[in-house]
């Protein structure tokens, strides 16, 4: 298990809620660059792209790459990352910042610089980087920006994160009964991921799910939380709610000791786990599929394809799937999401593709950002 060692420098956390209607998002959890600090006197961290060979060579359904240059174009160069027809989509990320003031060990880290391309950063603002490059690949600029009030202490964020988006589905179940009309769905995502292609398709091609978790093959954590989709529909919202109350209730119950950063997604295993119908054998198979837990629909969707992260260090894996969707750039990752967006942005034919093969042959360094 993992513990957090750089987690008790932060001592303040501003409660925020960034939203975007229409595209939202941003929950920068400092979950995974706490796990960071604990890395860094152990292993080098750089401050430049380090390549390697792209995973996956030759195996059909993975992206072919040749340095940079995707072989296969999955991604069109415009394609809309989220729908521009049909319902809405609004990406929700709970944010929260550094108090320096009252943090002594950011205020004597505030001069330590990081640069990437042009930019440099001190460590205040790396997170927000992080926050506009994650909004940037959700090309929207329309950003709500919703303050919930919590108990945002360094040991209880990810509680008071459930807590949070249950507050953020019940303000928008009001908002519904005040409004008619086109309704958008919600995806809660973490802030560190890039959105490079549609979602706004799972609420077609699965038109009967309250919420969508994403899962991998892990026998201890099986599902992620960083990617939770909620149908924007009444029952939908509903349901979705009294869901994560149950984790809510199970985390507060069970897992307040066992780990301060993961107990969330112990919480939403076991929620899952405990229903007695469920067949743990379906995270083995990267398949979607349908369960009803409670009262819920759950779609459960495949980490490799809606919560891609490049594999650190010399483990073996098989590379990318040509349908990924989303880009989770987790712990020493994070540099690696900044320069992907460069890229992108100063490429006189940007191609999703192109930029995943960056992002495939070098994610498996680890970064000092
Ligand atoms: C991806 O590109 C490689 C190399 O050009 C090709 O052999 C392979 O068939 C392509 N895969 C798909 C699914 O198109
Ligand atoms: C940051 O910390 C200082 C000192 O403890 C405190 O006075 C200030 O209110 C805090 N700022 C916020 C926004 O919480």
């Amino acid at each position: 298990m993992r513990v957090c060692i750089g987690w008790r420098r932060l001592l303040l956390l501003l409660p925020v809620i960034f939203l975007f209607p229409h595209i939202i998002s941003v929950l920068q959890l400092h979950k995974d660059s706490t796990i960071e600090h604990q890395h860094q006197k152990l292993t080098k961290k750089f401050d430049h792209l380090v390549f390697g060979p792209a995973a996956g060579e030759g195996l059909h359904d993975r992206l072919q790459c040749q340095g940079t240059k995707a072989l296969n174009k999955t991604h069109f160069p415009s394609s809309p990352r989220n729908s521009n027809y049909g319902d809405g989509i609004s990406f929700v990320t709970v944010f929260t910042t550094y108090n320096s003031t009252a943090d002594s060990f950011i205020k004597s880290r505030s001069s330590e610089q990081v640069s990437v391309g042009k930019m440099s950063y001190n460590k205040v603002e790396r997170s927000m980087a992080v926050l506009n490059v994650f909004v940037n690949f959700l090309e929207r600029n329309r950003v709500t920006l919703y303050p919930i009030k919590g108990e945002y202490s360094r040991d209880k964020l990810m509680l008071q994160r459930i807590r949070s988006y249950i507050v953020f589905l019940e303000q928008k179940l009001e908002e519904q009964s005040q409004l008619q009309g086109r309704i958008s769905h919600y995806i809660f995502t973490d802030s560190d991921v890039a959105v490079v292609d549609d979602l706004g398709q799972i609420f077609k091609d699965y038109p009967l799910f309250d919420l969508a978790l994403t899962f991998r093959n892990n026998k201890e954590q099986p599902l992620n939380s960083g990617f939770i989709a909620v149908r924007g529909s009444r029952s939908g919202i509903q349901r979705a709610k009294v869901f994560l109350q149950e984790v809510l209730e199970v985390y507060s119950s069970k897992y307040m000791k066992a780990s301060r950063m993961l107990g969330d997604q112990l919480a939403l295993a076991w929620v899952v786990k405990s229903h007695p119908s469920f067949n743990t054998k379906r995270f083995t198979r990267q398949q979607p599929f349908e369960e009803k837990i409670g009262g819920a629909s759950v779609l459960f969707l495949p980490c490799a394809t809606y919560n891609w992260t490049p594999p650190e260090g010399a483990g073996q894996f098989h590379g990318m799937p040509l349908d990924v969707k989303v880009v989770h750039f987790k712990g020493s990752r994070k540099r690696l999401m900044l320069e992907s967006w460069n890229f992108l942005n100063s490429s006189p034919s940007p191609h999703i593709s192109d930029m995943l093969c960056l992002i495939l042959s070098s994610g498996r360094t680890k970064y000092d950002f």
